[in-house]
């Protein structure tokens, strides 16, 4: 396949306050690099990310979405990381229905002492979604910019 390199996806991360959000910020102090058109929304938890968001941010012109929590195990409210796993399984076998790559959507977790880990999340995530190209699929055209 080829990959178009002027192509600059634009990527929605949904990342939890207690873990993923903090491994972001350690990965701003370290200074490692990922790219700057990761666009980050913090939430409360993981399991706060109804899918519905998801499907939203690729109508509103989202390449792909990432959505990060603490790893299982460590949800700071017990089991909502367990939630979103089980929405997230559902969430693929729907895009699978609507004919969306699967690969524009990821679930990773990331605590937060692992701000090596989401830079190097963010990174393989941007480079995989420029290979799928732009999401044209359920991208509203309304909501385009012109
Ligand atoms: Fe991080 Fe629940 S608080 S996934």
């Amino acid at each position: 396949m080829q990959v178009n390199n002027d192509f600059q996806p634009v990527i929605v991360a949904f990342c939890c306050n207690w873990c993923s959000y903090a491994g972001a910020d350690l990965s701003g102090t370290n200074r490692l690099n990922y790219p700057a058109n990761v666009k980050i929304i913090r939430v409360p938890c993981s399991c706060r990310v109804n899918p519905m968001f998801i499907l939203r941010a690729f109508q509103k012109g989202a390449d792909g979405v990432i959505i990060c929590g603490c790893h299982p195990g460590d949800c700071h409210y017990t089991s909502g990381n367990y939630y979103t796993r089980r929405r997230i399984t559902l969430l693929y076998s729907m895009l699978d229905f609507l004919g969306i790559e699967r690969n524009r959507t990821r679930l990773e977790w990331v605590s937060a002492a692992e701000g090596a880990k989401f830079a190097a999340v963010m990174n393989s995530f941007v480079d995989e979604v420029k290979k799928l190209g732009p999401n044209r699929r359920l991208e509203d055209l309304r909501c385009r910019k012109q």
